[in-house]
């Protein structure tokens, strides 16, 4: 029998909708799942494409129907089963077998796996992929790290099921080991503060200015046809508009404001936090989402302190709206300029080389915080020059300058209804502190120094100092 070019272990939605993805490519799949049953079902349910699936009983059918070198795709369920999965998979590897790891990975987890692969046969590659389930089955943005010879064996199924940007697929290689983990972890981290500052302009319009869900979403609608345009204002504008069909009521109303987080949004924070690079507007975003969970506290407090008094607006609310859209808009540059400061961090860091532009490039399409914007950032990178931070590069100085007003106006009266805009307000604040040439940190060293002898340094004299404290 014809051999297959790739296997797929783990049928749930994912892996479903990977294997159907890569059969429709045109390459035949061996998949393995857990469970028997789900393997047939999921042949059944295949349809044409059932031609080019290999079902396998057991996991050395599955190997036995590879083709060598055998690339396996594990999608399992992050942590723990894919450590057995390796378990069991590893030692039916043989030499050159590449086992691909294609979960949301903690990228610490995929370094482990990549050393413990160095000591078996085979070779570990740690894939990141973006776009929930329809990305999977049509078209998902692929972040792959691992060695280069791993990636030249499956470079043709990954570049084919990618999702393409005018015909270029968003899929790469961005470095060795845990590379398109991390990549895949900062994405999730911008996409905790895109989403974030989305939730937080809602909220204004929802609770400052008294709007309704559809009349809100039709506020997106029109972003979604400005520089906004993006995936995540897209479905927002078509969250607002849908009604509950039971009730009438729009379904968002009916949502609990609890939020769930599954981690990536935390390790983002984490790693920022150890490479010492600020990434507030993520920070805020993650700390959001656990404040959101608090919800009787929330509520106590709410009987606790009653909103501020409202204060007269003298600003048409349609001008109020207008300023909304400017001040997301800046808050998304410094998000993103936090978000790729953490990886350049980290690249150097780790030596991994990442390669900013075509990171920026293949998001533009697939992945969840896909956008217009990312082509900015593209074009920014690709231009040359070290850029220390997207928020110098040129063209987004521009945008800045429109943008950073209507941010300022917007925090400012959010903060005065006592509307809370965490992740815009540290935008606001890490835009403020970046373009700050002296900033008062000179205070926090005459402290330490009062109070630890800890040091500082003079501006008018070189070497290390001490204060003449009484
Ligand atoms: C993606 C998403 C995907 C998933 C996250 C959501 O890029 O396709 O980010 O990875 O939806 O796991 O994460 P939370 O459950 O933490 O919001």
């Amino acid at each position: 029998m014809e051999k297959a070019e790739i296997g797929l272990v783990g049928l749930g939605t994912m892996g479903s909708n990977l294997a159907l993805n890569i059969a429709e490519k045109g390459h035949r799949i061996a998949v393995w799942n857990r469970t028997g049953a789900r393997t047939s079902e999921f042949v059944a349910q295949a349809g044409p494409l059932a031609d080019r699936i290999v079902p396998c009983a057991t996991l050395e059918e599955l190997m036995a129907a590879i083709e060598p070198p055998r690339p396996v795709i594990l999608m399992v369920p992050a942590g723990r089963p894919v450590d057995e999965q390796l378990a069991v998979l590893g030692p039916l590897a043989g030499k050159g077998d590449i086992l691909i790891d294609a979960g949301n990975a903690n990228f610490h987890d995929t370094q482990r796996r990549t050393r413990e692969a160095e000591g078996a046969d085979y070779a570990f590659v740690g894939m990141g992929v973006s776009g929930g389930e329809e990305g999977a089955r049509h078209g998902p943005s692929i972040m792959v790290g691992g060695d280069p010879a791993s990636w030249h064996r499956i470079e043709k199924v990954i570049l084919d099921i990618a999702a393409k940007y005018e015909g270029e697929p968003c899929a790469a290689w961005l470095g060795p080991d845990g590379a398109g983990h991390f990549v895949k972890t900062i994405h999730n981290g911008i996409e905790y503060a895109d989403m974030q500052m989305i939730a937080e302009t809602y909220g204004i319009m929802r609770d400052g200015l008294g709007m309704g869900a559809h009349e809100i979403g039709k506020v997106f609608e029109g972003w979604n046809r400005g520089r906004l345009n993006s995936y995540l204002i897209e479905i927002t504008a078509r969250v607002l508009a849908t009604d509950d069909p039971q009730t009438g009521t729009p379904v968002v109303d009916l949502i609990l404001d609890k939020a769930g987080q599954k981690g990536t949004g935390r390790w983002s924070a984490i790693e920022a936090q150890m490479l010492g690079v600020p990434a507030t507007a993520i920070e805020a975003a993650v700390a959001a989402r656990s404040l959101s969970a608090m919800k009787e506290e929330r509520e106590a407090a709410a009987r606790i302190y009653a909103p501020p008094a409202p204060q007269a607006v003298a600003t048409a609310a349609a001008d109020i709206v207008a300023e909304l859209e400017l001040a997301l808009l800046a808050g998304k540059i410094a998000a993103y300029a936090q978000g790729f400061a953490v990886m350049q961090a980290a690249s150097v860091e780790h030596g991994w080389n990442l390669p900013m532009a075509t990171i920026a490039r293949i998001w533009r399409a697939g992945c969840i915080i896909r956008s217009q914007f990312l082509g900015s950032i593209a074009a920014a990178f690709e231009a040359g020059g070290e850029i220390a931070n997207l928020m110098v590069a040129p063209a987004f100085v521009e945008m800045m300058n429109q943008a950073h007003p209507a941010l300022r106006i917007s925090v400012g009266r959010a903060a005065l209804w006592g509307l809370p805009v965490p992740a815009l307000s540290s935008a606001l604040a890490y835009f403020d502190g970046y373009r700050q040439a002296r900033g008062t940190a000179n205070l926090i060293q005459g402290q330490r120094d009062f109070f630890g002898a800890h040091g500082f340094e003079r501006i008018d004299r070189s070497g290390p100092q001490h204060g003449p404290w009484a």
